[in-house]
């Protein structure tokens, strides 16, 4: 019995790891949908995959590396699987370009975040004995009227991405370098989606972008400032609370949080419709990079330390208990001991729930890269990084101590990574909260009585039990 090409096709598998931020695990569902709708099935085993994409982070250097070795590894399956297919995607490839392809041939396909509509062409290339690259960035793409598949789901907590790409230029970021000017997605197809998941049975949704609060929707599909937009624009143009809003009120019983905030954008419009909705959360991720206002300038962060405490204040004024985290660099280009010890005061005066923590990486091509010097020592950026990460420790089990006595609401997202026997859940705030089990299951609201308390965990027991 002959078997058509087509059907050979057909039964191909499709193996997606991602890498870095929750941006880039949203892209690898929009990628696994393209390539399902042309035949493709996803699997989770790499040794059954006759393509395998790996979607890249290129935001630090030892990203980067890892990803290479990554490569280097997978290469060897194609000694048993000759006609195995492998490509790099997202912000590593569109940073390479066809340096990956050409000079190292460590991979079949590069494609950067905007052309995975091209994915299934650029594999029919490689499948003709050639190799295939698309990194053109775009103005409007935004994926916005696909349906995400939803891979490696735990059926309860979902991302949607809300738009695409940055336009602020912090001098050490790679990213509006690799993911493009920034562009909003269009409101109702984000409704939509978030209706999908609802009738799906996922029961919390994050809406994501690299900086959400500059969301602006007024029907075309690139940025523009709001007082740029004809009146009629203006008129029915809708901004990030706006959309906050619209999402709330489509979905009451979903939990609904967001991500990222950039200091300069988020605004009382925004935290207040945060009071008005039951149902949105109360956390923000308002990263400050730095606490020091000459460091923030030179990264190019356009606000200054007491403008971010300014913003902080606002925020704690208005929702008292609102959990709040940051993401902070240390050793920027010239950064003093002093200028150092800024952003030590700044983790205990903002009071940062948790913070991501990282040395500063030098990225070829940023505005830090070209006009800076990267001078401070390796293991002077690492014992600074010790210090802020002892610090936001300590801040973050006092936080965690003071909720000791307190019932917090939890989503129960499945299992604790220790034991089988206990839930892991969130809570309102966003902290991590792990109790045994009883009679739930994943996807219930429960309230849970705080007992215990660490840097990143509380423990405790549902009130029920
Ligand atoms: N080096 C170190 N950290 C970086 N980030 C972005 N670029 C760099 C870099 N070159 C961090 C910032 C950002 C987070 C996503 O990654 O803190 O908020
Ligand atoms: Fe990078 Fe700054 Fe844009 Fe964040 S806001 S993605 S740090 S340029």
């Amino acid at each position: 019995m002959s078997i058509n090409n087509a059907e050979i096709k057909n039964t191909r598998k499709l193996y997606v790891e991602s890498y870095g931020c929750a941006m880039n695990f949203a892209d690898s569902e929009i990628i696994a949908s393209i390539m399902n709708e042309h035949g493709f099935v996803n699997t989770n085993d790499e040794l059954e995959a006759d393509v395998i994409f790996l979607n890249t982070c290129a935001i630090r250097d030892n990203a980067e590396t890892r990803i290479r070795e990554r490569l280097k590894h997978l290469r060897m399956n194609k000694k048993s699987n000759k006609d195995l297919i492998i490509g790099v995607l997202g912000c590593m490839a569109e940073r390479l370009k066809d340096k990956l392809l050409e000079e190292e041939k460590l991979v079949d396909v590069v494609a950067g975040p905007d052309s995975y509509r091209d994915l299934p062409k650029l594999v029919a290339e490689v499948d003709d004995g050639g190799r295939a690259i698309n990194v053109l960035l775009s103005r409007e793409e935004t994926y916005g009227d696909l349906n995400p598949v939803r891979l490696n789901t735990n059926g309860v907590t979902a991302f949607v991405s809300i738009m695409r790409g940055c336009d602020n230029m912090c001098s050490f970021c790679v990213v509006p370098y690799t993911r493009g000017r920034e562009r909003s997605r269009d409101a109702q197809s984000i409704v939509k989606e978030v209706v999908t998941l609802f009738n799906d049975g996922y029961k919390e949704i994050t809406l994501l972008g690299q900086n959400v609060n500059s969301y602006l929707y007024f029907g075309g599909g690139q940025k523009k400032e709001f007082k740029k937009l004809t009146t009629e624009e203006q008129s029915e143009a809708i901004d990030f609370a706006d959309l906050l809003e619209m999402v709330a009120l489509a979905v009451p019983t979903m939990r609904i949080r967001y991500s990222t905030s950039h200091p300069r954008d988020i605004n009382e419009k925004v935290v207040r419709t945060m009071v008005k909705y039951n149902n949105i959360c109360n956390y923000i991720h308002l990263p400050a990079q730095s606490g020091n206002s000459r460091v923030l300038d030179l990264m190019s962060r356009n606000y200054t330390r007491e403008w971010y405490m300014g913003k902080i204040q606002m925020i704690r004024e208005i929702i008292p208990n609102c959990g709040i985290s940051c993401d902070i660099i240390s050793g920027f280009c010239t950064e003093t001991e002093e200028e150092h010890q800024d952003t030590i005061t700044l983790i205990n005066e903002a009071k940062f729930d948790f913070s991501y923590m990282y040395k500063y990486s030098e990225r070829p091509g940023t505005p830090a890269a070209k006009k800076l010097s990267d001078d401070v020592p390796e293991e002077v950026k690492s014992r600074r990084l010790t210090e802020i990460i002892k610090t936001q420790n300590a801040m973050s089990l006092a936080k965690n101590s003071a909720r000791i006595g307190s019932i917090v609401e939890v989503l129960i997202e499945g299992n604790s990574r220790k034991s089988e026997n206990d839930w892991m859940g969130r809570s309102d705030e966003n902290v991590v909260v792990v109790f045994p089990k009883a009679n739930e299951q994943k996807g219930d609201y429960v309230k849970v009585f705080v007992e215990r308390a660490t840097v990143t965990t509380l423990i405790g027991k549902t009130l029920n039990q």
